[in-house]
């Protein structure tokens, strides 16, 4: 006779119940060794991220400062008040006073890559520093002391210097550059759009393919001295003219065999393998999005650009179709053989079957989201920051200055 207080489990009930205990644990073990895989890929990934930019050719030192860029720092720094917000990112912020954009990094935030140079053993922007090396430095231009090294179509520096914005504040970098009224190519877009007289997608494509094949031959002499630009974007393309577009935002620029294009990050992304070849696609990409915003008939182009029956459309899929052995001069061939017309003059492509309002919304809908999938240029490391556990351990550095 059995105890009266012990509950029988009867044998099988007993097997199943250890089955799924141990079921349990193999599951818990498995989530922990997914969990670390991912943290270790995810911190990998960022530290290649966040790793230097070789400038290979820059001199150990930096150009000496003259006396008008102390001029130029001592009147901005003094009206400091009346600068106007341009914009406000994670990094830091971008103001605009006169003739002048002041663009300043916050410490603590995205971490500085590159070593000052001077042996301080400290870091300091990647942005300053590639300013200075591709834009040259603004009061030397045409001086004898002026950069034999900088390129066409970049922003020269007028200043860069640290100090602090308040006394309570601890001291932040600020990159000096002048002032392009034009804004970007997004604000150009609107512009257009604003216009008494709207431009069809054929006409503005007609007027600014110009523009953008010389931008890109400037971004095909950045990748032949070994350098992607690795955030090309309507946003990071300023307008000087009517005639010439520039690469702003350089915080992002790395030489070509950088590890972070080999990185799970990159690739997980969707961006290809050769930066050189990346750069070339997004900065298309930047352009159709730009005509698309621009045109007041930007569904027509939605509709064309899958039928590949328009100069734009049909540069755009042949250079997708060998993206991944692409350059930016390949791109301008391949436009200049797919040049644009601003008349619709033999595009009349025949008759097509009459939808209901219901099913030309809907399709409409649907067309716009393929084009902008097909288009667009967002990069995120929020998951690798996750994953990577950031928000305990920060993010990973590999590289210490000698001081
Ligand atoms: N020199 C400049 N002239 C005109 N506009 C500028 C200039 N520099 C930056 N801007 C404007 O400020 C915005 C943000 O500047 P950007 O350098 O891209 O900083 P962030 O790193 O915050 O993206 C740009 O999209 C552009 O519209
Ligand atoms: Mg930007």
């Amino acid at each position: 006779m059995g105890h009266p207080f012990r509950v029988s489990i009867p044998h099988t009930s007993r097997s199943l119940l250890y089955l799924r205990w141990r079921l349990a644990v193999i599951l818990f073990i498995a989530v922990l060794l997914h969990q670390h895989h991912l943290f270790s890929v995810s911190r990998q990934s960022l530290a290649a991220k966040y790793s230097p930019t070789k400038f290979y050719d820059a001199p150990n030192a930096l150009p000496v400062r003259l006396d008008e860029e102390f001029e130029v720092q001592d009147e901005l720094t003094f009206k400091r008040e009346a600068w106007r917000v341009l914009g406000e990112g994670w990094e830091g912020k971008v103001f605009a006073y006169n003739d002048s954009v002041i663009k300043t990094f916050t410490p603590g935030r995205s971490p500085f890559r590159n070593c000052a140079p001077g042996s301080t053993g400290e870091k300091w922007p990647t942005e300053i520093a590639a300013s200075l090396r591709f834009g040259g430095s603004y009061t030397n231009i045409g001086g004898d002391g002026g950069s034999n090294t900088t390129l066409e179509g970049f922003l020269p520096v007028k200043a860069y210097f640290k100090t602090s914005v308040s006394p309570s504040k601890p001291p932040e970098w600020h990159l000096v550059t002048p002032l392009l009224s034009g804004g970007n190519l997004n604000t150009l877009a609107k512009s257009l759009t604003t216009d008494q007289k709207p431009h069809t997608f054929r006409e503005v494509d007609f007027r600014y393919r110009p523009v953008f094949n010389t931008l890109l031959s400037n971004l095909h002499r950045l990748h032949t001295i070994g350098y992607c630009h690795d955030d090309i974007k309507p946003a990071n393309i300023f307008i000087q003219d009517s005639t010439h577009w520039v690469l702003g935002d350089l915080g992002n620029v790395r030489h070509i065999t950088h590890p972070y294009h080999s990185s799970r990050l990159w690739s997980d992304n969707q961006q290809l393998p050769d930066c050189r070849a990346n750069d070339a696609v997004r900065a298309l990409k930047s352009y159709v999005k730009f005509v698309q915003m621009s045109a007041s008939d930007g569904e027509e182009l939605n509709e064309e650009f899958f039928k590949r029956r328009e100069p734009l459309s049909r540069l755009f899929w042949t250079s997708a179709a060998r993206a991944h052995d692409l350059s930016a001069a390949r791109i301008v061939e391949l436009s200049r053989a797919e040049h644009p017309t601003s008349e619709v003059g033999d595009h009349v492509f025949g008759p097509t079957r009459s939808f209901s309002v219901l099913e030309l919304f809907s399709k409409r809908l649907v067309l716009q989201r393929a084009v902008d999938r097909a288009i667009q240029t967002r990069m995120g490391e929020k998951l690798a920051r996750w994953w990577g556990m950031v928000y305990v351990f920060g993010i990973p550095s590999v590289s210490v200055c000698s001081v």
